[in-house]
C-alpha cells in the first residue's frame, strides 16, 4: 500500500452524508489515512483511515457521521446534521439576561496538512461584527492505523473585542439510540440506561434534570430515577466514559488526555455521559462552583486558548463483551495520557512537549510549630498568579497538576511557558498552601523547589474535631435515598449521588434539629453530610440550628479559642456561629456565600471555604459548652453549606 495522496472524487447526494455514496475502495485501505473532500455545494468533508470514517458539514464543522465496526452511521441518524457531534459556547453581553447558545458553525474549511500518517482539517470563522466575540477554528485529526479521532478547537479574542461572558464551552456527540444502551463512566459506574422517551414519559420531579421513570420502554428501569448530574465526575477522574452497543459490540469513548484546558482545577466536577445518548468533554462550566467559574472579559481583552485535543475512540469485540470493550477503552485512556503532550497537532497555538518544562520538589508540613512531617499525597499545581485558593476560580488559563507521593515529592510535566503561581492543599490538612514567588516557565526548563514548607493555620492545641479535613463530606452520614426515588447503580457506593437526600433531613430529625455530643457521638452515623434546609411543609423550608456539646474543664477565661470550619460546599447559604447562647447575636456569620448548588446536584464538594472564628475564653464555661452552628437562609431545599472538617483549638 502505497501512501500517495489520493484524488478527491466528488459525491454526489444531498446534504444529509451519504456514506454509500463513495467509492469504497478509497476507504479499504486499512493503513492509509485518506482524506476525501466531496465537491457537491461544498457539503460534506470525509476523513478516513480504514478503520473509522468522519463525515464532516462543509463549511459548518459539525461531525454528521462516523462510520465504525458495521455500523453505517454511529451518530445519531433521527438527530438533525447540527445535531450529531459539535462544538458549542454558552454566552451573554455582560449585565444582559438574553442568553445564547452558539453551535460554533464555522464558515471556511482548510486541510491543514494531509501526508501517509495524519489528516488535520481545520474549520474557522472570524468575528467581525454582531455574535459571540471570539474567532474560532475546530480542528480534526485522523492518524494512521488509529481507532478514532481527535478534536480540539482555539478561541481567540484580538485587542477590543465586544465584552462577553462565556459560561460554557464542551464538545459534544450523540450516538445511535437504537444501539448504544449501556453507560460505563469509571469501573463501578456503568449500567443499562434509559432512552430520551423514557424521560419524557416520566414524572419531573423537583427541577427538570430530574426524572422519575413511570413508563420506561425497558420495564426493569421502572421507578428508578434519571438525572444527567448522577454521572458527573471531577475533573481529574474524567478522562474516558462513554457507551457500549451490544450488537454489534462497538464502544464509543471520549478520551480526554489531560486537564491542562479545563477550568477549576482537579476537584471541578462536570458532566460526562447521560441519557441522549449524550457523550460531552466540558472544557469551561459554571457546574458545582458558580458564576465565578465563567469566563468574563472586559475592556476588549485579548485571550487565546487551546482546548483539547480529545481523541474520540472507537472499538470493537465479539461476543457482546462489554466489561473487554470498557477495559480496552481504559487502556487506550493510558496510552493517550502517556503520550501527552502530543507531538502531532499542527497549530502553532498547541505546544509540544519540546516546548513545555517541568517543575517538581518535595513540600512538607509544619503545623503549630511542630517538626516537619511530608505533605504525603498533596495536590500540587500550577495555576494563574492569584491568592492561595485562587486555582479553584481560575477559569481563563491553563492549570497543571498532579498528586505528590507519600513523602511530598511532586513533578509536574509539560507545562506551558508561562507565568505561574504554584499551590497546592494537603488530605488531611486544613487551607490552602501558595509557593512565594511566582514560578516562569520556559521550554525545557525544569525548576526545582526543594524544601518547600506549608505552615496550616493554628493558635493552639486540637480540643476535638469533626471529620476528615480531606474537602469532601464523603466521610459522614450519608441516608439511604427515598425508597421510591432509588437510581440501582448507587446502592451500595457513592450513595451521596442519590436523588432527593435533602429531604431526608427532615424526615430523620422531624422535631429537633440535629445535636452533636464529642466524645459520644460519631460523625460518620451522627452528622449529616449536609446542613440543610427544613421543609415545614406546603413547599416551605426555614433555617436549621445544628448544636455541638462538649466540655472543657477548666476554660482559660483570659484565653482565646479558635474555630475552625471548613466548608466542602455551599449554596446560597449563611452561616452563623453563636457560642453559649442560641438567642444572641452571632460571634461570627459568614454572610451570604456560595452558588455550587452541590446539594441539588448530588456533588459531595463544591467549592472549598475555611473560616476561623475566634471564641474569646470569657464566652465558654467550665464544663459543658454549646456551640449552635446556624444555617440561617430558608426558603428552598437547595440552600446550605457540607462541611469538610469542624475543630476547635485551645489557647497556645
Ligand atoms: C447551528 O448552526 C447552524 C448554522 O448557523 C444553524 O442553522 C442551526 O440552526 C444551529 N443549530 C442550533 C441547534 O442552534
Ligand atoms: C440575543 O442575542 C442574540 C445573539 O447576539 C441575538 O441574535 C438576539 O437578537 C438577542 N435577543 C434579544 C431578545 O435581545
Ligand atoms: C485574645 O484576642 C483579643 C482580640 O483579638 C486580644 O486583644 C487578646 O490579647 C487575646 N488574648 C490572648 C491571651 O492572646
Amino acid at each position: 500500500m502505497t501512501g500517495q495522496v489520493r484524488p478527491s472524487p466528488k459525491v454526489e447526494g444531498s446534504i444529509q452524508p451519504d456514506l454509500n455514496g463513495l467509492d469504497r475502495s478509497e476507504l479499504a485501505c486499512v493503513f492509509e489515512v485518506v482524506i476525501v473532500i466531496s465537491d457537491n455545494r461544498g457539503v460534506t468533508v470525509v476523513m478516513s483511515n480504514g478503520l473509522v470514517t468522519v463525515t464532516l458539514s462543509n463549511p459548518g464543522g459539525m461531525v454528521t457521521g462516523i462510520q465504525y465496526g458495521g455500523i453505517n452511521n454511529v451518530l445519531e441518524t433521527a438527530n438533525s446534521d447540527n445535531n450529531r457531534g459539535y462544538w458549542d459556547v454558552v454566552w451573554a453581553r455582560p449585565g444582559s439576561n438574553n442568553i445564547t447558545y452558539d453551535n460554533l458553525s464555522t464558515r471556511s474549511f482548510k486541510v491543514i496538512v494531509q501526508n501517509d500518517n495524519q489528516v488535520e482539517i481545520s474549520f474557522t470563522r472570524t468575528w467581525s461584527n454582531g455574535g459571540l466575540p471570539l474567532n474560532v477554528d475546530k480542528r480534526f485529526i485522523m492518524l494512521r492505523g488509529s481507532s478514532g479521532f481527535y478534536s480540539y478547537a482555539i478561541f481567540e479574542r484580538s485587542n477590543g473585542m465586544p465584552e462577553v461572558n462565556i459560561d460554557q464551552a464542551r464538545i459534544v456527540f450523540k450516538v445511535q439510540e437504537n444501539n448504544f444502551r449501556y453507560m460505563a463512566i469509571s469501573d463501578q459506574r456503568q449500567r443499562i440506561m434509559p432512552i430520551a422517551a423514557d424521560r419524557i414519559n416520566g414524572q419531573p420531579l423537583d427541577y427538570p434534570e430530574a426524572v422519575r421513570l413511570t413508563n420506561p420502554r425497558n420495564s426493569l428501569l421502572k421507578g428508578e430515577v434519571d438525572d444527567k448530574y448522577q454521572y458527573s465526575c471531577e475533573n481529574k477522574d474524567n478522562r474516558v466514559h462513554g457507551w457500549i452497543s451490544e450488537n454489534p459490540s462497538v464502544g464509543f469513548w471520549m478520551i480526554t488526555p489531560s486537564n491542562e484546558f479545563r477550568n477549576g482545577g482537579p476537584h471541578k466536577q462536570d458532566l460526562t455521559s447521560h441519557v441522549g445518548p449524550t457523550v460531552l468533554s466540558m472544557f469551561v462550566s459554571t457546574h458545582y462552583a458558580g458564576e465565578d467559574l465563567g469566563m468574563k472579559f472586559r475592556n476588549g481583552e485579548a485571550w487565546k486558548k487551546v482546548f483539547g485535543p480529545v481523541f474520540i475512540y472507537l472499538n470493537s469485540a465479539s461476543n457482546q463483551q462489554k466489561s473487554a470493550l470498557w477495559q480496552d477503552a481504559k487502556s487506550q485512556m493510558m496510552k493517550e495520557t502517556a503520550n501527552w503532550p502530543y507531538n502531532f497537532p499542527q497549530s502553532p497555538d498547541f505546544l509540544h512537549s519540546n516546548q513545555r518544562g517541568s517543575v517538581s520538589g518535595q513540600l512538607s508540613i509544619r503545623d503549630g510549630g511542630q517538626n516537619l512531617m511530608p505533605a504525603a499525597s498533596a495536590y500540587v499545581g500550577l495555576a494563574l498568579p492569584g491568592n492561595a485558593g485562587s486555582w479553584e476560580y481560575e477559569n481563563k488559563g491553563y492549570q497543571f497538576w498532579t498528586k505528590a507521593d507519600g513523602k511530598g515529592n511532586f513533578l509536574i510535566k509539560g507545562i506551558r511557558p508561562g507565568s505561574y503561581n504554584l499551590f497546592a492543599w494537603i488530605p488531611g490538612t486544613i487551607g490552602d498552601y501558595k509557593y512565594g514567588p511566582s514560578v516562569t516557565i520556559t521550554p525545557g526548563s525544569n525548576i526545582r523547589l526543594s524544601n518547600i514548607v506549608y505552615e496550616p493555620p493554628r493558635n493552639g492545641p486540637t480540643l476535638w474535631e469533626i471529620g476528615v479535613a480531606d474537602r469532601v463530606a464523603a466521610e459522614f452520614f450519608v441516608p439511604d435515598p427515598n425508597p421510591s426515588l432509588v437510581n440501582h447503580l448507587y446502592k451500595s457506593f457513592d450513595k451521596f449521588r442519590q436523588y432527593g437526600l435533602w429531604n431526608r433531613y427532615t424526615e430523620i430529625y422531624p422535631h429537633q434539629d440535629l445535636v452533636y455530643t464529642v466524645g459520644v457521638s460519631n460523625y460518620r452515623r451522627d452528622w449529616f453530610f449536609a446542613h440543610v434546609t427544613r421543609h415545614v411543609g406546603n413547599g416551605a423550608y426555614s433555617a436549621t440550628t445544628w448544636q455541638i456539646l462538649f466540655d472543657i474543664r477548666t476554660v482559660s477565661k483570659a484565653g482565646n479559642y479558635t474555630l475552625r470550619v471548613a466548608l466542602a460546599s455551599a449554596h446560597e447559604a449563611e452561616l452563623q456561629v453563636r457560642a453559649n447562647n442560641q438567642n444572641g447575636a452571632p460571634i461570627f456569620t459568614t454572610g451570604l456565600i456560595g452558588r455550587d448548588n452541590a446539594i441539588a446536584r448530588h456533588g459531595i464538594r463544591g467549592l472549598y471555604w475555611l473560616y476561623s472564628v475566634g471564641i474569646p475564653g470569657s464566652k465558654l464555661n467550665n464544663g459543658r459548652n454549646i456551640i449552635f452552628l446556624t444555617q440561617a437562609r430558608g426558603s428552598s431545599p437547595f440552600r446550605g453549606v457540607m462541611y469538610d472538617y469542624i475543630r476547635l483549638e485551645g489557647p497556645r
